[in-house]
């Protein structure tokens, strides 16, 4: 962990692992490949914060990064067995891919992955209905889920086998119960788990059926460290080993004993890496887009949001206080517009769609009771494009992040760097990024509709000498931490951990 002061120091991650390597592996990869009419190999950068923050690392390290192949072309570089640098220079980053077999992935992704256990992550089922665990769930489990992860688990030890005193490190959900099967294969890697997005509570994870979350729970503790975004998801961790397990929990040391195996567990509150994102912020193709938005937009207030069209990220809610807003004060009409950047996401899942849908009708119905001859109060992009959500970050004078629950939301972090009109940033009660940024933002529920709308308006006619001092305070607060030194951390502990064993005996 992160002591107080330590921020101040640049660290040096090189020296620090001295000639190990690193092996990341998660499901999606740092970029896509595909091909060009010519046939030529072409990158495109892999989305979600997961890659946000894992992309910069790999210039710090030697480090192998394992991910699914997505596409046919990755299926054959997976075939070739082919290790593909990243495309930019400064990396010394290796790309493997495993090939899933359809079946496997489809069971493992669009069943087990996402909608269950990220539903259930972010307490998002709607319990009445939502979800009957059938015997197509079973199966997904077993023929999906575990079996993807046995893949995962096998490429990770092939790779492990070429290094010297490796540190596997798995990211998040999709690779729950890998640790498990790669302690099966080699007892020599250290093993760390990462869980991106929350830990529920006990009872929310008893959703999962006794012999799932069982193999859950205890593939997690077959690490040797597992790390969280905030104290209360390693608490909700802890509590689920001690009241589903019934294993001990030592709550001052943060540590769980299965089986004899003490397992550490750790808070990391994951970051940026502000300084390329300035630089990304000042490209041609950036300067282009924000000079759209300021051109279409003029003389108006921009209230932005950018992200997945996940159910988890609350959009509809969103609109719907901007509606009771519109509705409260009329005299913002013609003054302000939502600007709306989505990327449609886990496009093969229902609720997505479901999701998606109620999206775009709400855009709709909104607009088209609110708009004017020269004006409609939403605009909405469906689209991955990560430089124009870049260039809408610059220009927002409100940004909303109010996700009903969610790991860290890098958006609220990447927002006040980018910014440059001393924007409001308006943060859910329950991102992870509230603990950091809460102070200095606007915090809102995100099931309050009437205190979301009262935030933007409060936001919005906020004094101009009170939105500087919050943004250049967010922005320092976001620029103490970056994702090199969020790592840093990780690897820092892992290897203090690793000499106490030693010196230990273990
Ligand atoms: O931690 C959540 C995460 O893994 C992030 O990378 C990102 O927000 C999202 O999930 C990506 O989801 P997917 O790979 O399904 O598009």
């Amino acid at each position: 962990m992160q002591s107080n002061g330590e921020h101040r120091k640049i660290p040096d991650l090189k020296k620090l692992l001295a000639d190990r390597s690193i092996i990341l592996v998660s499901n999606r990869g740092p970029v896509e490949f595909e091909q060009d009419a010519a046939g030529n190999l072409e990158t495109r950068r892999g989305g979600g914060g997961l890659v946000t923050a894992m992309t910069a690392i790999s210039k710090e390290a030697k480090a192998t990064w394992i991910s699914a192949a997505m596409n046919d072309i990755e299926r054959s570089l997976a075939h070739d067995d082919a290790s593909v640098c990243l495309p930019d220079d400064s990396s010394s980053c290796l790309i493997k891919l495993v090939d899933i077999p359809e079946d496997i992935y489809n069971r493992y992704y669009n069943i087990i992955s996402n909608p269950l256990l990220w539903f259930i992550h972010h307490y998002i089922w709607n319990l009445a209905y939502d979800p009957s665990i059938s015997t197509g769930i079973h199966d997904a489990w077993h023929n999906g889920y575990v079996a993807a992860n046995k893949l995962f688990a096998q490429a990770a030890v092939k790779e492990s086998r070429k290094h010297r005193n490796p540190i596997i490190m798995l990211q998040d959900y999709h690779l729950f119960v890998a640790a498990r099967y790669i302690r099966e294969l080699s007892q020599e890697p250290f093993l760390f788990h990462f869980t991106h997005i929350p830990w529920p509570e006990p009872d929310y994870m008893r959703i999962l059926p006794e012999s799932m979350r069982t193999e859950l729970l205890e593939g997690m503790l077959s690490n040797d460290m597992v790390g969280f975004q905030s104290r209360h998801y390693a608490d909700n961790f802890l509590l689920c080993c001690e009241t589903l397990l019934q294993c001990h929990v030592d709550w001052k040391a943060k540590t769980v004993t299965l089986h004899g195996h003490v397992v550490h567990v750790q808070t990391y509150p994951i970051s940026i890496d502000h300084e390329s994102l300035v630089e990304v912020g000042a490209s041609d193709k950036v300067l282009e887009y924000e000079a759209k938005f300021m051109h279409d937009n003029e003389g108006l207030s921009l209230i932005v949001r950018t992200d997945r069209s996940d159910p988890s990220k609350n959009i509809v809610r969103g609109f719907r206080a901007f509606e009771v807003l519109l509705n409260k004060h009329p005299e913002l009409k013609e003054k302000v517009k939502f600007l709306a950047l989505l990327y449609p996401t886990r496009e093969n899942i229902k609720a997505y769609n479901d999701y998606l849908d109620s999206i775009i009708a709400t855009v709709n119905e909104i607009n088209d009771r609110y708009k004017t001859d020269t004006w409609s109060p939403i605009h909405l992009r469906l689209e991955d494009n990560y430089l124009e959500s870049i260039a809408a970050l610059k220009c927002y004078d409100v940004l909303l992040v109010n996700p009903i629950y969610d790991g860290m939301n890098l958006v609220a972090k990447e927002g006040p760097v980018l910014n440059n009109k001393n924007g409001v940033l308006i943060l859910s009660e329950n991102a992870g990024a509230t603990s950091e940024l809460g102070n200095t933002s606007l915090v809102v529920s995100p099931f309050d509709i009437e205190g979301t709308a009262a935030a933007i308006y409060d936001a919005l006619t906020m004094a101009d000498y009170e939105k500087r001092a919050r943004a250049s305070t967010l922005r320092e607060i976001v620029q103490r931490n970056n994702s090199v030194k969020w790592l840093y951390y990780q690897i820092k502990d892992i290897v203090r951990l690793e000499k106490k064993k030693v010196l230990d005996g273990i």
